[in-house]
């Protein structure tokens, strides 16, 4: 969390939460502490934010992203850039970085939760997912996606499940997969907003045969851009292209009132995004042809674990300066009874010996 000098906060109101630096410790300008530390009993930092949105390098707050901004965005020609989060730590860093839209992907089922495919996740799983997001979360638009099985049957359960999202996770839009038409007018009557998912659908891994590339054909890319315009029609605010030929996804957006964003769909999208552990090589697979690895988390975290590991072994750590230490009064007050103790030990055994030594 960057932390604001003095300078700034004071050209900023006091109400709005925003640091003030003092000596030695940071105060929110709410007057609660700002502990640099965790773990130690101490006030906790990490749940902390100046009050609103989030500062801009320049200090002043950047507005909430919301669904109707990415059409707007979109107006503008401005690329919209999206990740997925599954916890409050990576969405808090997704959210600082500035992208402007946060997914609590399906995804998780494979990356966090180590399953094969997306559909054994339940929506208790994702809510719980969305929940710890949320928290972290405060410029960013959050889109939940609902579960494999939560949206598939009647459309009053389909609803019903969505508002959980919105109601117990603090969703601020869902995400379902393929053109349920009936279900996205149901589901913006609900006054909830929706993202599409057309192309590799991965919950349709079963129908598909596997994760392939799909509408390769001209009647596949033409039904493609009949399914994004009913969606669309139908009230979603935006569209996830996922493994599809650049070509048919260039056509669909330059046609569509409403954001696309892709995945493995080319450059040409309104938006891109990418699954978080991809981007950071997280995964243990060999990544797509469409993942661009920016960091290799992997790596960097092995080498930490495997350091770790051998400081331990070795008595390395922790060290002095990382351990607590009894006050001087405290060790004072310790070896004062410790010789109170070591004078009458001393002193009984004198008498003992000296009891044997008179018998003799
Ligand atoms: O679940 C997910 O991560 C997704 C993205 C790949 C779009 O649906």
């Amino acid at each position: 969390m960057a932390l604001y000098e003095k300078r700034k906060c004071e050209s900023i109101p006091l109400d709005r939460g925003f640091f003030q630096r003092v000596p030695s410790v940071y105060l929110l300008c709410s007057g609660r502490i700002l502990s640099l530390r965790s773990g130690t009993g101490e006030a906790m930092s990490l749940t902390d934010f100046p009050a609103g949105a989030h500062p801009s390098p320049s200090g002043f707050p950047l507005p909430k992203v919301t669904m109707p901004a990415l059409s707007e965005m979109k107006r503008q020609g401005k690329p919209i850039s999206a990740l997925t989060a599954y916890d409050y730590a990576s969405a808090r860093l997704v959210d600082e970085a500035g992208i402007d839209l946060l997914l609590v992907g399906d995804s998780l089922a494979m990356v966090v939760l180590g399953h094969e495919n997306t559909l054994a996740v339940t929506v208790d799983e994702m809510l719980h997912h969305t929940r710890a997001v949320r928290r972290a979360v405060r410029r960013a638009l959050v889109v939940a996606d609902m579960p494999f099985g939560s949206y598939h049957g009647a459309i009053s359960d389909a609803v019903a499940s969505a508002v959980r999202f919105v109601k117990e996770a603090g969703a601020e839009a869902v995400k379902i997969e393929g053109p349920r038409i009936e279900l996205v007018q149901a589901l913006v009557a609900a006054e909830i907003p929706v993202v599409g998912h057309l192309g590799l659908t991965p919950q349709s891994v079963h129908r598909m045969g596997g994760y392939r590339v799909q509408a390769r054909t001209a009647d596949a890319a033409l039904q493609i851009q009949a399914d994004a315009f009913a969606l669309a029609h139908a009230g979603a605010g935006a569209i996830v292209l996922e493994g599809i030929p650049r070509e048919a996804a260039a056509e669909i957006t330059a046609a569509l009132p409403i954001p696309t964003i892709g995945i493995g769909a080319g450059p040409d999208c309104d938006g891109q995004i990418l699954v978080f552990y991809d981007l950071v090589n997280l995964t243990f697979a060999p990544a797509a042809k469409f993942v661009r690895r920016y960091a290799d988390a992997s790596a960097l975290f092995r080498s930490a674990i495997e350091h770790y590991r051998e400081d331990v072994e070795h008595r390395a750590f922790p060290s002095d300066a990382e351990s607590y230490h009894l006050p001087e009064s405290a060790r004072r007050l310790i070896q004062a009874s410790r010789d109170d103790e070591d004078a009458v030990v001393n002193r009984d055994a004198r008498e003992e010996l000296d009891q044997k030594t008179n018998r003799r």
